[in-house]
């Protein structure tokens, strides 16, 4: 019996030696350890032996199954690496393939305006500045000659969070602060764009939009006048707008400039002629500006003796409207994808 088993383990061994892949040296596992397996057969062979014979037999039946089974493993686990290699070596990526379209995400038209604003002025030689939403009413409204009490606060009805902090109604906030932190320096050239707040909610008015302000300060022996202020407006809205459209000045009030203007341009979409936008009369108001009061500059660090300049502000929705002739300020709000996607790279193309 002994020979036997020898004899089963050296042709076992050989075959596994053989096999060329994972299958045949399945099929050998099979015929020589499976349920009807030669080596099995040898040890279903066992009950007629004598019970001194069986232990040593056992053991060596053993030794047999536990070599071939060591051999069989061995040979899988070198199977399974050549199997790797090969599927790495096929699966190589072709890098000169087309890739797959990854979708362009687009500039909303608010911060396209913003971006072009900026750059205008910036060309002009203005600092870029910005300052917080939750505003004091001390840099809000009374360092812009806005006293507690004074009637204009009814034109911007706010959003108090404390006595003192709200929601900024207006970025002319900023200009106070600009000029507090210069102090008497000159010039003051800055712009600056962002979010403002007030207490409305009617179909034309919307409780958060954006604003720019722009202000310019310089000794008054430099005279900057009202003559600088009307061509630094026209610049700008021709530049963002067009060409052709025309300027207003109307003569207006603003707590925080003297002489004050409201600007208005010439409609987008009648060009002038009158339309349900303009309410039939040809001209859409788009600015706030005039000459820095003397208490402004007075309670912020310039004396007004010895300095002066203008201020102006707009809100960047309808600057967007205008420019994009975007007939409902809501489209802006209301993330539609149709929408936006039109703004995809629109300047560029
Ligand atoms: N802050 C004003 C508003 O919101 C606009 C303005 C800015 C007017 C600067 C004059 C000067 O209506």
């Amino acid at each position: 019996m002994k020979e036997q088993i020898e004899q089963i383990t050296k042709s076992a061994l050989e075959e596994i030696q053989k096999a060329e892949n994972s299958k045949i040296l399945n099929e050998v596992k099979v015929k020589i350890l499976g349920k009807k397996g030669e080596l099995t057969q040898v040890l279903r062979g066992m009950k007629d032996l004598s019970p001194e014979e069986r232990p040593i037999i056992g053991s060596i039946v053993n030794e047999a199954r536990n070599e071939i089974e060591k051999t069989i493993e061995e040979k899988e686990e070198k199977f399974k690496e050549q199997e790797m290699q090969e599927k790495i070596e096929k699966e190589t990526i072709d890098i000169t393939l087309p890739s797959t379209k990854i979708k362009r995400g687009s500039k909303h038209p608010v911060n396209r305006v913003i971006e072009e604003i900026e750059d205008l002025f910036v060309s002009m030689g203005y600092d870029v500045v910005s300052g917080p939403e939750l505003e004091t009413d001390e840099f809000c409204f009374e360092r812009l000659n806005l006293p507690q009490g004074h009637p204009a606060r009814d034109m911007q009805d706010s959003f108090y969070i404390t006595n003192e902090y709200l929601l900024r109604t207006q970025t002319s906030a900023v200009q106070a602060r600009t000029m507090l932190a210069n102090t008497e320096k000159t010039p003051i050239r800055m712009i600056c764009a962002g979010k403002t707040y007030r207490r409305e909610d009617d179909a034309t008015h919307s409780h958060q939009f954006g604003q720019v302000e722009g202000l310019v300060i310089d000794k008054k022996e430099r005279n900057v006048s009202l003559a600088d202020l009307k061509g630094t407006l026209e610049v700008f809205v021709k530049k963002l707008i067009g060409k052709n459209c025309e300027l207003r000045f109307r003569p207006s009030y603003f707590p925080f400039t003297e002489p004050s203007y409201e600007v208005d341009v010439s409609c987008f979409k009648c060009g002038g002629k009158g339309c349900n936008l303009c309410k039939q009369t040809g001209w859409i108001e788009v600015l706030g500006a005039g000459i820095v009061h003397p208490n402004v500059l007075k309670m912020n660090g310039y004396d007004p003796e010895k300095y002066g300049g203008f201020a102006f502000g707009t809100g960047l929705e309808r600057l967007a409207m205008f420019k994009y002739a975007i007939p409902d300020m809501r489209y802006l709000y209301t993330n539609d994808i149709r929408f936006l996607n039109q703004f995809d790279r629109k300047d560029e193309e």
